[in-house]
């Protein structure tokens, strides 16, 4: 007689496996990144993001409302400006790029997406750290921040529905939060990158925004080790007053998922990164991974460790399978 239990019965078919699936994935719940390079003529591929461009204002543009037509639940802007300087000049002018294309997508398409920018001086810096150095080349922690909170009112007022602040400084939640507020800014939201490690995944991102980074991020982004450290950055940023919160690398960190969702009171975001996407298009590329499936069971591998929202450089074609699926 045994087994007697038999935990098959309910793999039998398809539509059993359907009734009992714990886990679900809806278009509305991916995000999808975009990139937009100032004075761009032409798209231009990002050569270790295949199928990924940096966008001319109009391809953005276009690219945008096609990405809502797909159903994903919001997008994810970047700039890549045409000069740099040391204190990232280009982020916190209204007429910088990122800027112009906020208000580019906001007059395009309203409230009928989640508009958001990354809130970060990288992108525009000329030594490409994330924020301004002091007069020893470090970090400046609290002369960041100042430009921070004029570079979340600059977002704010060219349209973003949510700002996300990246940079890693200690205290960027509650500055940010606060110049929103005195600035009559109470609807724009604050979705923070909370967990955000020192990551070699990122390595493709740093070619899309064209980053001028020389050494590395390890004295503000985490070590890849720490996972107490992660709950600490959460418990601050929610005592700052962050909206949403956000772990990112995805899969390399599915644990510091799970904790940050077991010990969030506000909706969980997961940052599936530049370079999780190039392993997986690398390996499909020749034949190694089938993409399809890789694809979608990564993305419902970060739904199961506990993210409500899922940023991804697939957001468009995965919203567009799961359409299928209905
Ligand atoms: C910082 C920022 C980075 C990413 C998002 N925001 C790069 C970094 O911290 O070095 C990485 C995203 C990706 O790799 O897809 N502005």
């Amino acid at each position: 007689m045994f087994p007697s239990q038999r935990p098959r019965r309910l793999r039998s078919t398809a539509a059993m496996r359907a009734m009992v699936s714990e886990t679900t994935l809806r278009p509305d719940q991916l995000v999808l990144p975009m990139f937009v390079k100032e004075g761009a003529g032409e798209p231009v591929g990002i050569a270790s993001m295949p199928g990924v461009v940096q966008h001319t204002r109009d391809s953005l543009r276009k690219a945008a409302v096609d990405a809502v037509h797909a159903g994903v639940g919001g997008l994810m802007l970047f700039g890549v400006p045409t000069t740099r300087d040391a204190v990232g000049s280009g982020g916190t002018d209204p007429d910088g790029i990122l800027n112009v294309a906020l208000r580019d997508l906001k007059a395009e398409l309203g409230d009928a997406t989640v508009l958001m920018a990354d809130l970060c001086l990288d992108e525009f810096t000329d030594h490409g750290h994330c924020g301004v150095l002091d007069a020893d080349g470090r970090v400046d922690n609290d002369a960041t921040l100042r430009l921070y909170a004029d570079m979340a009112l600059a977002q704010a007022e060219a349209g973003a529905h949510l700002v996300g602040p990246s940079g890693m400084m200690d205290g960027q939640v509650g500055v940010i939060r606060s110049a929103l507020d005195k600035a009559g800014h109470l609807d724009t939201g604050i979705l923070a990158y909370t967990v955000k490690y020192a990551s070699a995944f990122f390595g493709p991102f740093r070619e899309a925004v064209e980053s001028q980074l020389k050494g590395d991020r390890k004295t503000y982004q985490q070590d890849p080790g720490n996972v107490r450290e992660a709950l600490r950055e959460l418990r601050l940023d929610l005592d700052e007053g962050a909206d949403l919160v956000m772990v990112k690398p995805g899969l390399p960190y599915l644990d510091v998922l799970r904790a940050v969702a077991d010990a969030s009171d506000v909706p969980v975001a997961v940052y599936q990164v530049s370079g999780e996407y190039a392993m997986v298009e690398a390996a499909a590329a020749n034949g190694w991974l089938d993409r399809r499936r890789t694809i979608m069971e990564t993305l419902t591998s970060l739904r199961r460790a506990g993210a409500d929202v899922v940023l991804t450089y697939w957001a468009v074609e995965a919203a567009g399978w799961l359409r299928e699926r209905d």
